[in-house]
C-alpha cells in the first residue's frame, strides 16, 4: 500500500471527479463525492422521525404500542390474545334492583332471551342460570360480560348489536333475580360451582 501525501486536488481522469487524498490501495482511488442531497435529507428525516417517536411513545406516552393497542382491541372485542371469549370481566358491577329496571330486563328477557334458555331459566338450547354452576362466572358482571360477547361459536350470540348497554345490564340484573329459583325441568348443571 502506497500512502499519497499530494497537497494538490487530484481529478479522477475519466469522471474528472475529486479524488481522495491519501486513499489508495492496490491503485484503486476512492472519489471524494459529496453524499447525495436526497441521502442527507433522509438522514436528518429518519434522526427528526426517532425524536419524535420517543416522545410520542416514551415521554408523553400519548400513543399505545402496537401490541398494547392489540390489547385493547381484543378487549373491546371481548377476546384475549389468543381470541378466545375472555373470561375477564367486571365483577365489580352491581346489579340493578330498582323495580323499572327489573321490568325492563324482564321484557328483554321474554323477548330475547326465553327460547333458549326458558322462562324461567331453567335452560334449553341455553344452560340453566338458576342453578349453582356457571360456564362464565356467576357473578352480575359475569352476567353483563357474556350477554355483551356472547359465545357465538357454542350457540350464544353477542347482543351487543342488538341491545343496548343498558339494556343488556336490565336483562343481566333480571337474570340474578333468577339465581336460586327453582323453575321445572331445570337443565342439568354446566361449567363450574358459583365461588
Ligand atoms: C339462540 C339461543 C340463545 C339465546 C337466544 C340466548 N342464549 Fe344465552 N346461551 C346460549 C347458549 C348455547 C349458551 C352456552 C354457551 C356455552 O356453552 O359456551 C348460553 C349462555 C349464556 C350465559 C352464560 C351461562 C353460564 O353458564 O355461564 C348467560 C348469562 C346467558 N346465556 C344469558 C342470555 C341472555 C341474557 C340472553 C338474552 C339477551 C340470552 N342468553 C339469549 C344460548 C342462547
Amino acid at each position: 500500500m502506497k500512502i499519497n501525501n499530494q497537497k494538490t486536488v487530484e481529478k479522477d481522469e475519466l469522471t474528472g471527479d475529486k479524488l481522495l487524498s491519501g486513499h489508495e490501495s492496490d491503485n484503486i482511488r476512492e472519489l471524494d463525492n459529496s453524499l447525495p442531497k436526497w441521502w442527507v435529507w433522509l438522514f436528518i428525516l429518519t434522526i427528526v422521525f426517532s425524536v419524535i417517536y420517543i416522545f410520542v411513545f416514551d415521554v408523553i406516552k400519548v400513543a399505545p404500542y402496537q401490541q398494547d393497542e392489540w390489547k385493547n382491541e381484543m378487549a373491546a372485542a371481548g377476546t384475549n390474545a389468543s381470541g378466545q371469549t375472555s373470561l375477564v370481566a367486571d365483577t365489580t358491577l352491581i346489579a340493578m334492583s330498582d323495580a323499572p329496571s327489573l321490568e325492563a330486563g324482564k321484557e328483554i328477557w321474554l323477548k330475547q332471551c326465553k327460547v333458549c334458555h326458558l322462562e324461567g331459566g331453567q335452560g334449553l338450547v341455553g344452560p340453566n342460570l338458576t342453578d349453582n354452576f356457571s360456564i362464565y362466572g356467576c357473578k352480575y358482571g359475569n352476567l353483563v360480560h357474556i350477554t355483551t360477547v356472547g359465545a357465538p361459536e357454542k350457540g350464544m350470540i353477542s347482543w351487543k348489536t342488538q341491545l343496548s348497554e343498558t339494556q343488556i345490564k336490565q336483562v343481566s340484573s333480571y337474570v340474578v333475580t333468577l339465581q336460586g329459583t327453582t323453575p321445572p325441568n331445570p337443565k342439568a348443571p354446566q361449567g363450574e360451582p358459583c365461588k
